[in-house]
């Protein structure tokens, strides 16, 4: 809310890591819905919005069920408004999609992880990306612990802003490590243990 989006490219970092079904629908759209409040104040607000995703993990290779169609799909479904999706994440195709947005519209980034640039954090794939915006606006706090291009490369270009949603995660972690009213009870799932383990370890200093 600090800057005026108003006709500015706004590149969204987004975590639409979500699962599928054997349809290929997405089948848990709670990341999607979670990231709807920032994707609704920029349209209202009138910024072109350009969303950028990794799902899953190609290993920077282009894998057909990886791709995010199912995602615009979803999320063109949950806002009502049409949404495109661009071929790749960068390159003189995607700068030419954008160069085209009108102000209220959607462009959807193919899968950032189609590149091996991303999660090795090249520096010419962050500016390739920080091509495609204004500024930057980061609103996947589960990727945050990713050293990834779309992570910390873009926001040392552009001029970078939380996400609503983030900002939220924030408070609330911020609230729970610095003011946890007690008893703090812990519920933790998911599935890359290895990546949890740190974390576990800073909860369990709070919960009882
Ligand atoms: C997740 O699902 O935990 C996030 O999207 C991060 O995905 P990653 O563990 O593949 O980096």
């Amino acid at each position: 809310r600090d800057f005026d989006v108003k006709n500015k490219r706004v590149l969204v970092r987004c975590d639409f890591n979500v699962p599928f079904d054997a349809e290929g629908k997405v089948a848990d759209d709670f990341r999607i819905q979670a990231t709807l409040p920032t994707i609704e104040y920029i349209l209202k607000k009138k910024g072109k919005l350009v969303l950028m995703t990794h799902l899953g993990d190609p290993e920077g290779k282009v894998i057909q069920r990886l791709k995010v169609d199912g995602i615009k799909e979803k999320l063109a479904e949950l806002i009502d408004v049409s949404v495109t999706k661009a071929p790749d994440c960068v390159g003189k195709g995607v700068e030419a999609l954008v160069a085209k947005m009108a102000p209220g519209e959607i462009l959807l980034l193919e899968n950032l992880r189609f590149h091996k640039e991303e999660q090795k954090n090249n520096k010419s794939f962050a500016q390739q990306l920080a091509l495609l915006g204004d500024i930057y606006v980061n609103d996947a706090f589960s990727v945050c612990h990713r050293a990834h291009a779309s992570v910390v490369g873009v926001p040392r270009i552009l001029p970078s802003f939380p996400g609503l949603f983030l900002a939220h995660e924030l408070e609330g972690l911020e609230r729970l490590l610095k003011n946890p009213k007690h008893p703090v009870v812990a519920i933790i799932g998911g599935v890359k243990l290895e990546s949890k383990l740190p974390v576990i370890d800073a909860i369990s200093r709070v919960a009882d």
